[in-house]
């Protein structure tokens, strides 16, 4: 098992750092290819999940089919879209089958990672409860996610700290109903958050708006794909599940390509899609207008249309402008409009982040992510024995990292049939090199973000992945040019 010391008996082969969906998954694909092998995943927070247990604002879900979201290896029996302690559920299900629940330990930030080439094994500097330690591993898998756990997006929003009443951000929800029943609430933003919050508050609410900058294309689908109960009807269980994920994977693909090809047929479309489920009162333009093309940024999904429902009821409005001063108890628009409020919800996004702040480095020598390419979406540049788990953004996030998982287990098993204890991804020419954004939308958030995340290329094995099926036969069969083996 190649030249690494084994006289260090505490040295694990993998420190999964993270234990999100992507974490999860990432520690099953290792397992299943290397029973019996020694391998911990670090968690920061006392519990499995990641986002899907750290948002608790109402109506958490997916916007992703689960089917997609959820694994390959696991199958999803709810409906399409899922609300997020269903994701925690299932999670808990499979770490519990799997027997990964024993390898995780919680309550542990990972603070550094430095890789010793001489010994080629990583020491990992880890807080367990704010005590110290220091672990040993041959490689690092950092599944920690693409945003900052304790912070939110910083929304310039002027004068808010001269309003009376609760401002929340979704990421540190602590509202109780009661804390809004009978209220007047202003949610800020127009995206995924926001068309989830606005239907499940307006019950309880005595109004609640809307208040966006500019809109966002917004997407009514059925929460149950009448596809997916015919094959369930017709087709043992685990069949069914199948073909309802390729078929989702395909359709995800179609029309996202479709979109990008021919945007002013998608624009129009999505336009007359949402006219039909606006009220009279409630204007296409500007609410519905986007400025931009659709998957420019993400496309807002909600299921049965349930955000239009709401509007349709009269228990929601909005409103489309520029906050020109938040006072102590309302919203000054630049138009000179004014919304009262007693709570403001601010919906203004997330603060992303690679690599959960963890400080990499080799041989004592600060790695800095933002000035390293990304070798297939899954290994940075310069480093050896770490890999990344990031997914897509324009599909389900999930079958990015599972591409990932599916490299690294066939890398590791290279090198062990090759007596080989280092690999690391080697750029050619740094000169010749085009760069191209890691992150191909437009969004507040990832434009705020991009001088910070690592680089991706238009060529070669640095260019960004692109669909499961293609990323998927690249991890398994593909050419591994770009990396040294030692
Ligand atoms: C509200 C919301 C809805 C979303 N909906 C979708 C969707 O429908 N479809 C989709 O594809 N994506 C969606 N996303 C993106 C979503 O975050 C990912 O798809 C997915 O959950 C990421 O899983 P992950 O395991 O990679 O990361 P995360 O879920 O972020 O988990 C990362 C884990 O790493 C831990 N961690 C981080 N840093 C450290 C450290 N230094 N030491 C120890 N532990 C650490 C964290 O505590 C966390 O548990 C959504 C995101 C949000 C916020
Ligand atoms: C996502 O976007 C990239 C780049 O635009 C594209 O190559 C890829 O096929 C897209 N993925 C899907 C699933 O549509
Ligand atoms: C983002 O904006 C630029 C122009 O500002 C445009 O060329 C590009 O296609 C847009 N979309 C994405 C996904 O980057």
């Amino acid at each position: 098992m190649g030249s690494i010391p084994l006289s260090d008996s505490d040295i694990q082969e993998v420190i999964i750092v993270g234990a999100g969906i992507s974490g999860i998954n990432a520690a099953y694909r290792f397992q299943d290819a290397n029973p019996g092998r020694r391998y911990t995943i670090l968690e920061a927070r006392s519990n499995i999940g990641g986002t899907w247990d750290l948002f608790k604002y109402p109506g958490i879900r997916s916007d992703s089919d689960l089917h997609t979201f959820g694994y390959a290896f696991k199958e999803w029996t709810g409906p399409d879209i899922a609300e997020a302690k269903y994701i925690v559920e299932y999670l808990e299900n499979v770490v519990q089958e799997n027997h990964i629940k024993e390898r995780i330990r919680f309550n542990t930030k990972v603070v550094s990672a430095d890789f010793s080439t001489e010994d080629r094994a990583w020491s990992v500097k880890v807080e367990t409860n704010g005590r110290p330690e220091t672990l040993r591993s041959r490689f690092v898998f950092l599944a920690t996610g693409y945003y900052d756990y304790s912070s939110g997006l910083k929304a310039e929003i002027p004068g808010i700290h001269n309003f009376g009443g609760r401002v929340v951000h979704p990421q540190f929800w602590d509202l109780e109903p009661k804390d809004y029943r009978d209220k007047r609430v202003v949610v800020i933003g127009s995206g995924a958050t926001a068309i989830t919050l606005i239907p499940s508050m307006a019950d309880e609410t005595k109004s609640i708006t809307m208040l966006q900058r500019s809109p966002s294309y917004i997407v009514a689908l059925p929460k149950h794909d009448p596809f997916a109960s015919l094959c369930r009807a017709i087709l043992p269980a685990s069949w069914a599940s199948k073909l309802i994920r390729q078929k989702n994977i395909a359709r995800i693909y179609a029309s996202y390509h479709f979109m990008r090809r021919f945007p002013n047929v998608a624009r129009r479309y999505l336009r007359f899609a949402t006219k039909k489920l606006l009220p009279k009162n409630i204007p296409l333009d500007p609410h519905f207008k986007p400025r931009y093309n659709p998957w420019d940024q993400r496309l807002c999904i909600c299921p049965d249309g349930d955000f239009y429902e709401t509007l349709r009821s009269g228990k929601a409005s909005i409103v489309t402008g520029e906050i020109e001063e938040v006072t102590q108890s309302s919203i000054r628009l630049k138009s000179g409009e004014t919304l009262d409020a007693d709570v403001i919800v601010t919906a203004t996004g997330l603060k992303m982040q690679i690599g959960g702040s963890v400080d990499v480095s080799v041989d004592g020598e600060t790695v800095k992510p933002n000035q390293r390419f990304v070798w297939r979406g899954s290994m940075l540049e310069g480093v050896p024995n770490l890999a990344l788990f990031i997914g897509y953004t324009n599909a389900s996030w999930t079958l990015g990292s599972d591409c990932t998982a599916h490299f690294m287990v066939r890398l590791m098993a290279k090198m062990d049939k090759e007596g080989k204890s280092m690999v690391v991804p080697r750029l050619e020419s740094r000169e010749s090199i085009k760069e191209a954004p890691l992150i191909n939308l437009n969004s507040t958030y990832v434009q705020k973000a991009s001088e910070n995340l690592p680089k991706a290329s238009s060529e070669g094995p640095w260019r960004l992945r692109t669909n499961y099926w293609y990323d998927l036969i690249q991890a398994k069969y593909g050419g591994l040019q770009g990396l040294t083996f030692a």
